[in-house]
Formats: C-alpha cells, structure tokens, sequence
C-alpha cells in the first residue's frame, strides 16, 4: 500500500525576512510586532506556512545569521513574548511558523565561542574548529593558514586568535565560527535547543548550509582558484563523510516522537540529485525537502559574480532532471526566490514592459510544478532589484566585502559595481512595497535600507485592489495547489526540451492531465512540435499570465501562439 501523502505536498511556504518586512516602532528595522500585523496579508494570500528568517539575539554582522543566544529574540525584533503571539495568532489562522536553524556556526560573540576561544585548556575549545599555523611558519605570516580555503564571503576562511597563535575556521564570516560537529556536546546541545523551540510550538525549521556541518578529515588544502592564493574547499565541507549520520541522529533525537504536522528543510549548496534522494527519502529519516542551488546558479559564470544570461534550455534540462530524479522517492522544494538571491522577475523575467506578465509566468512555472513552492516576501507584489547608484549603496556583508576583495585586486569599479547590481543579496532585501507612501508603509522612522522608488506603482495596497495582479495571481495559483490533487501529487513530463523561448510540461493524475506553456520571451511565438496540439486547443483554461477578458491569440496553422511573456494552465480529462 502507498504510504500516506505527506501533507506538505499541497502546502505553499512564505519567507519572511524580518529586517525588510514590517517595522512596528518607528526605528526603521522589521520586527516580530510588524509581521503580527501583516499575517492578514498572508491570509489573504493563502499560504500554509511561514519560514522566518532568524530573528535570534545577534551582533547582526550577516543580519541575523550569526547568532549569540539559540533561546532568544533579539531586541531589535522583540521579546519572546511577541514570538509567542505571533506563533498563536498564526496558528489561529491556520499558518504553521518554521524557524530558520543556523547550526553550523554561531557568533563568535555566542557563549560558546567566547567560551572556547578563552583558552587552550577550555573545556569548549573542541566545540569550534582550531588549528595551529601551517607547519614551519608563524602565526599571521603570509600563507600560515592551516588550509588554503576559500571563504564565501571572501579572504581566507580562516582567522588568526592572536592571544592564543591558533586559527579558527569561519566558512562566512569571521563573525561566524564553524562548530565542530565531530564533538558530540555541541550535538546535544544544539538538539536540546531544537526541542525547546518545538515545545514552544514551532512547526520545524529551515536548516541553513546544513550540508556543510560534516567536515572530512583531515582538513586539507583545496585545488587553487584562478592561480590565487586560496583554495576550494568544497570537498571537504560539502556532504562530508558522517552528514547522513548527523541527520539521521537529529531527527531521533529532535522529530522521532513528535506528532503534528513538522517541516524541515535542508539548505544543501551544490547537492545533487543522487544525494537530495537520500536526504529527503522518508524511509531514511533525514529531512522533508532540501533547497538545491542548481538551477540559481546557471546563470553565473566561473563564479556568482560573473553573470550570463540564461539559457532557458538549461535551465528546462536542469529542474527536468530534479523533477525525474525525485519522481519516485523523495520531495522537491521549488523556489526562485530568497533573501540570498536577486529578485526573479529582474533576472528570469522582464521587469520593464512586461513585468506583470513575467513575474506571473515565473509564478505559474514554479508553482507546477512538483514540489513545495516558496514566495519570498514581495515575490507576490513581482517587486524588481534595486538601483543601486555606488559602492555606498550596498550593505550586505558579502557584497560589500567583495567589493574590497575585487577592487583592491584591480578590477574597475564600474564593472565590479555592475556585477553588483546584477547578483547584490541586498536586491531582495529593501523593504517590502505595502503602499504608495514616502516609505511605502514599512515604517514611520527612516528604513535600515532605502524603499524602492517604484513602490510607488508596485506596492500590496495596489495589488489587493487590482484582480488582475500579480498577488492575485499567486493567491490563485496557491488555491490551485490545495484544492487540485494533481498539482499536488501528479507526475511530471517536461516537454519541448530543445525549444530556446517556450517552457512546457504536463502534470498527470488518473484521468486528469494539466498542460503548462509558458513563453518565456518579449515577442509573441508559435508554440513548435506540442504534442496533442489538436486536443489541448480545445481544453479549459485554468490560469494564464494575461487577463481572461483579454482573449487569446488565433492559432498559427494549428499551433497555439503566446504572446510575450504569456504562460497558460490547461487542463483535459481523459
Ligand atoms: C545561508 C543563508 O541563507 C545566508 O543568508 C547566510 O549568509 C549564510 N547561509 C551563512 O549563514
């Protein structure tokens, strides 16, 4: 007999960055009280569960995720109390809330770290990652690193105690000490911590880099970037040898006898689809779902910062293949969008002419997907990148740190600020657009980081008003996903693999049959080679990307014809 459908496979997931979602008093930084005052709004969108961005006392050196205190707010966002009324009146609307984990480092301002960078002799000091300088050369000399790897937010990745000669590993920043999850305290410690938020009554987590807390021992030196002085690390960090073994201990020690409805999610940088099966096969007790990066990383280069345009086959061969390979055992998370990548309507889409069009068309593909859909807050408004106008626009650690990194190393600033523009986290991070007001109603204070000047035209008040919008647009594709089983739970054909401008694939279930065509160009197109064109002319349309009232365009000879940036939903019953 199948085992029973997991309820997350009709669930739609929101992601609430705080900083950038609602301010309630005035200082210009999102908190707890603002997002209670906005649950209405994710009401009316539908979504099943919200995904909070930490919001743990922090020195907020990476917003939020490095953390000083697991069992706490911090006092930008609020008191555990709000915590508390905001789970409750969630909860009374029916919106499950997942807190974002960020285990495989903290602080180095947290306890622990503190504690353990104290002294040699600590009993904490195999709770991090220390190493003495590389053999022969003195602490801080030119190459002394105990390895030569890279960090993700630039510079070495590891940073010299002065007081004590050894170096800790920081794969971010130097604000942010790996743990050491060989050392079985820092295990239980970070369970116990995991239960306390589930007693409380939260709903699971989002468990960052998570498939990094395994390293492979020993540590050792990478091959070089670009004849550079650092290395990849990434072998040894990336789904090392004992990361099943971890997982599976978390979910005895943390899930094994909880009822209720929980989700976990695994952010895995560069996981495959051979690993995903593993960690999402529900026999194996490991996560419910991981985020993949694959397919947000087909328009880089040699690297994030060297960005290409995408080609749209790729990018058909790329989530086909994620769709197939999970087909039978496992779950797929779908996403276009997080606080870590740039707004999809500017990247995928065409956020001028077309914007409406597009960002709907992104939200059609993704939500027909099989998976659990993910919005991220102002997806649902199609809110675009920012206009960056210099270096001082830029607040994200990364960017900012790269910034230094590039130019210091010759590069032109204009290009290095271009790259910026394209692939800066801190594009989904300006404030969510709510109305037309000077600062488009996050705040009465002056926001941490400027609004949009579009807000003016793009904002929620604007969209709730519009039934043609792109909110409106989401809210049915969200109402789709929980009342059509075969959104849900119908097998995936992707179809037209070799066509560069159209997307199409079928969701089948039983009798019934879903047909998806999306054009994902500026110029209106004839749809090539669409199997069953004769039949799927005739079936109901359920959805598009264009007004209903607006008609649709006569077939050329018998093939469908889109117009620029239209998506359909079709559905046949056999
Ligand atoms: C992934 C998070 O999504 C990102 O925002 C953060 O900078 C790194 N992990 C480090 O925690």
């Amino acid at each position: 007999m199948p085992a029973e459908r997991a309820w997350f496979h009709s669930a739609v997931v929101y992601q609430v960055y705080p900083r950038s979602f609602q301010d309630s008093d005035g200082d210009g930084i999102g908190d707890l009280r603002g997002v209670i005052d906005r649950l209405d709004h994710l009401d009316a969108l539908g979504v099943d569960v919200v995904w909070l961005s930490p919001v743990y006392p922090s020195p907020q050196d990476d917003n939020g995720y490095d953390i000083s205190d697991y069992q706490d707010i911090d006092p930008t966002f609020g008191t555990l109390a709000d915590f508390d009324e905001l789970l409750a009146e969630a909860h009374e609307r029916g919106i499950r809330v997942v807190m974002d984990l960020v285990v495989n480092h903290t602080s180095d301002e947290h306890p622990w770290f503190v504690e353990s960078r104290s002294s040699t002799d600590s009993p904490k000091r195999d709770w991090y990652w220390w190493r003495p300088p590389r053999e022969g050369l003195a602490p801080g000399a030119p190459g002394a690193e105990p390895t030569n790897w890279h960090s993700f937010f630039s510079g070495s990745a590891w940073q010299l105690d002065e007081a004590s000669g050894e170096y800790y590993l920081h794969l971010f920043s130097r604000k942010q000490p790996d743990l050491n999850w060989e050392n079985p305290q820092v295990r239980q410690a970070v369970y116990a911590m995991m239960r306390w938020w589930l007693d409380r009554g939260v709903d699971g987590f989002r468990m960052d880099v998570i498939n990094m807390i395994s390293k492979d021992l020993p540590l050792r030196d990478g091959t070089p970037i670009d004849g550079g002085p650092w290395g990849d690390g990434s072998p040894s960090y990336i789904c090392g040898p004992r990361i099943h073994e971890f997982l599976q201990e978390m979910h005895r020690e943390v899930f094994a006898d909880r009822a209720g409805r929980l989700l976990t999610v695994g952010e895995m940088p560069a996981v495959t689809v051979e690993d995903a099966v593993l960690f999402t096969d529900p026999a194996r007790r490991e996560v419910d779902m991981v985020f993949q990066f694959e397919h947000v990383g087909l328009d880089h280069g040699e690297h994030k910062w060297d960005r290409q345009p995408l080609r749209l086959v790729e990018l058909k061969e790329s989530l086909g293949r994620w769709q197939e390979g999970l087909a039978e055992v496992g779950w797929n998370s779908l996403y276009w969008n997080n606080h870590d990548q740039p707004r999809a309507v500017s990247r995928f889409g065409d956020d001028g002419e077309f914007r409406v069009e597009s960002a709907k068309l992104l939200a059609t593909v993704l939500h027909l997907h099989r998976g659990t859909p993910y919005v991220y807050q102002g997806e649902e408004l199609g809110m675009t990148n920012v206009p960056f106008e210099d270096a001082g626009s830029f607040q994200d650690i990364e960017s900012v740190n790269y910034y230094h990194a590039a130019t210091g190393q010759g590069l032109l600033v204009e290009e290095v600020l271009d790259a910026l523009r394209l692939g800066s986290r801190d594009n989904a991070r300006s404030p969510v657009q709510w109305d037309g007001s000077p600062h488009a109603g996050f705040t009465t204070g002056e926001p941490w980081f400027p609004v949009h000047p579009n807000h003016v035209e793009v904002n929620a008040e604007q969209a709730l008003a519009d039934p043609e919008s792109v909110f409106h647009h989401y809210r049915r594709l969200i109402e789709l996903r929980h009342t059509d089983p075969v959104v849900a739970d119908g097998d995936f054909t992707m179809l037209l693999r070799e066509d560069p401008a159209i997307y199409a694939f079928t969701r089948s279930l039983d009798d019934t049959t879903l047909l998806v065509v999306a054009n994902f160009s500026s110029e209106q197109r004839a749809v090539d080679g669409l199997p069953d064109a004769a039949r799927w002319a005739e079936a109901e349309v359920l959805l598009g990307s264009y007004p209903s009232s607006s008609g649709v365009p006569a077939p050329d000879e018998g093939r469908p014809v889109l117009r620029p940036w239209e998506a359909r939903v079709l559905r046949r019953t056999a």
